[in-house]
């Protein structure tokens, strides 16, 4: 079983400035026992505001941008120009104001056929980690429990083969690609940042009940690191 750790911060300020924090830490880390820094991102709202802190002098500098590869935990099935690309976001708030090599930064192509785009995902990163996972995964979390893009009730909960996936989500009615349970859990580190009083509910339920991953698919998430950080705004941990 993975030990909990939670932190709750008074706002979401606060959330990204501590998560800023362990993402300086975490490359750092990574890049001086490895000599890379494989950092995952999550698209959503709630994540904004750390990648425009990290994008600031005061983060950026303290990063080897050379050494950092950027992947996604998820894409929506749209062109990279899109507002609702979640490339998109992360080039907007922070890719395009570090020095980040281009090709470095390993986008879902959410422009071509949705199952072609996961088996080609899954290819570069079978060919890139091996057994190995990120470095560092961010994570968001829905309201409804939702991760990345797993759904409640999706069958990409149960992908024990692929590293990335494509699947219809009902809830939505729209498909959406997204990296698999199992290669999510070989992150050595993820974080996952929830705000806002909307979430509340759901947080309890996930954080002090054991529930069933199929029906909050955040709970799926237990990286065989154990390393596992949650990031609260009081709000979001009922403080509010
Ligand atoms: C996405 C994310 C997704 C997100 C949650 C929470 O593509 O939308 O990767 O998993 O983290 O939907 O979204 P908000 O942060 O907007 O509430």
């Amino acid at each position: 079983m993975i030990e909990r750790k939670i932190q709750v911060l008074p706002n979401p300020a606060a959330v990204a400035e501590a998560a800023a924090r362990r993402v300086v830490d975490a490359a750092q880390r990574s890049i001086a026992a490895n000599g890379i820094f494989r950092l995952g991102l999550s698209g959503g709202q709630t994540p904004r505001p750390l990648y425009q802190l990290l994008a600031t002098p005061a983060f950026a500098e303290q990063i080897n941008w050379e050494l950092v590869e950027v992947y996604f935990a998820d894409e929506r099935c749209v062109p990279p120009q899109s507002q609702q690309s979640n490339y998109a976001m992360a080039e907007a708030t922070l890719l395009e104001h570090v020095p980040v090599p281009a090709g470095q930064v390993y986008r879902i192509r959410g422009e071509i056929d949705p199952q072609e785009a996961a088996v080609e995902y899954g290819k570069m990163l079978r060919s890139r980690f091996g057994v190995e996972g990120l470095d560092l995964l961010i994570l968001g979390m829905g309201a409804d429990g939702h991760t990345a893009s797993l759904f409640p009730g999706s069958a990409a909960l149960d992908e024990t083969e692929h590293r990335c996936v494509a699947h219809y989500v009902e809830q939505i009615s729209a498909w959406r690609i997204t990296l698999s349970r199992w290669f999510i859990n070989r992150s050595e580190e993820v974080i996952v940042l929830v705000t806002g009083a909307d979430k509340a509910p759901t947080l309890q339920q996930v954080l002090e009940a054991d529930p069933d991953p199929q029906r909050f698919p955040i709970a799926a998430v237990a990286p065989e690191s154990a390393q596992m950080t949650w990031f609260l705004d009081a709000a979001a941990a009922g403080m509010g």
